[in-house]
């Protein structure tokens, strides 16, 4: 492959410098949908390209990879998390997978960050009320929410993004706790002051407010289970920017429901677009659509990973950013 212009299918839309970059370097195939492509026209771009330019929401699953042929040798994902392709069988059938990790962190903990804020100080409450046009005025007893200074954090998942939340909730006066399969260094933990928790039950019953930071994975999926919501004090708030298969979104709607929790920000979800709808309507749930990393200087950032990625890759190298199965 070294020195051979390499054939390159990108599933998406991308920053226009990013696109006009790729199309200098390579043979590109560029998209001008913002959607995901569906299943046929994945499968043809899987055919026909060297390199796969994939994101969030294309489903390269094991059919897929079986039916590719011999051509592709490399999924560059466009994005940090890769639950949507299928590592396992993609190393198997010796094709390379890299991601873009480290460019969303600081985008994301700012999100989280707004999201912890926006749900405990009931900014969509205030937002719809100024919308209504029915609002009169100052009154002392209007809209109070809580204040998060000296309130506790728990964070479940603590790589990049975790660590860069507590940074950020510890100059907010938060005390910050988290639960993660490995704990952190010693003098990690003296950096940020941060408290371990063994246990993720324990940690759940002691914190104000849960931010879910945990890729998506099989051994996180549903963690945040009916059982454990109901360990959680009925003041906690949820947050989550990570992916929406960490919490049951149907126990976690009917939690809130019943008033077992004190609300909930949600970036992502269950099942994608396909928002619980019973989760819109409650007045303390705060929804956005997915854009915990949605910057401009971070997409482009993004854009520049992928390129690297597929260059060392082309020069006979590793990727920089190579996903091996063993760390998801
Ligand atoms: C990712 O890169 O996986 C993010 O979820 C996109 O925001």
């Amino acid at each position: 492959m070294p020195g051979s212009r390499l054939k390159v299918a990108v599933t998406r839309r991308l920053p226009e410098p990013v696109e006009t970059r790729l199309a200098e370097l390579f043979d590109v195939e560029l998209s001008d949908s913002d959607l995901p492509l569906d299943r046929e026209a994945l499968a043809r771009m899987m055919s026909e390209a060297d390199v796969l330019v994939p994101t969030l929401g294309d489903k390269v699953d094991a059919s897929l990879l079986a039916g590719s042929g011999d051509r592709l040798k490399l999924i560059a994902n466009y994005g940090a998390g890769v639950d949507h392709i299928d590592v396992e069988t993609a190393r198997r059938r010796g094709i390379t997978v890299s991601n873009t990790p480290g460019v969303l962190t600081d985008d994301t903990a700012d999100m989280t960050m707004a999201l912890i804020l926006g749900v405990s100080r009931r900014l969509k409450e205030g937002v719809t009320l100024m919308q209504s046009g029915d609002w009169q005025g100052w009154s002392p007893m209007a809209l109070m929410g809580h204040r998060i200074g000296g309130k506790r954090l728990g964070i479940l998942g603590m790589g990049r993004i975790g660590q860069a939340l507590a940074r950020r909730a510890t100059a907010f006066g938060m005390s910050v706790h988290y639960h993660n399969r490995r704990r952190l260094r010693p003098e990690t933990e003296e950096e940020l002051g941060v408290r371990w928790w063994e246990s993720l039950d324990q940690m759940l019953a002691r914190v104000d407010v849960l931010s879910i930071n945990a890729p998506h994975t099989p051994a996180t999926f549903h963690l945040i289970n009916s059982r454990r919501l109901k360990l959680m004090k009925p003041s906690a708030f949820i947050v989550n920017t990570s992916r929406g298969e960490v919490i049951d979104e149907n126990a976690l709607t009917r939690a809130l429901r019943g008033g077992e929790l004190a609300g909930a920000a949600l970036d992502v979800f269950e099942h994608g677009a396909s928002v619980n709808p019973r989760l819109r309507d409650l007045p303390n749930v705060l929804l956005l659509p997915h854009m915990g990393s949605a910057t401009v200087e971070g997409r482009t950032e993004m854009g520049e990973k992928v390129i690297l990625n597929i260059k060392t890759f082309a020069d006979g190298h590793r990727p920089p950013d190579l996903v091996v199965p063993s760390m998801l």
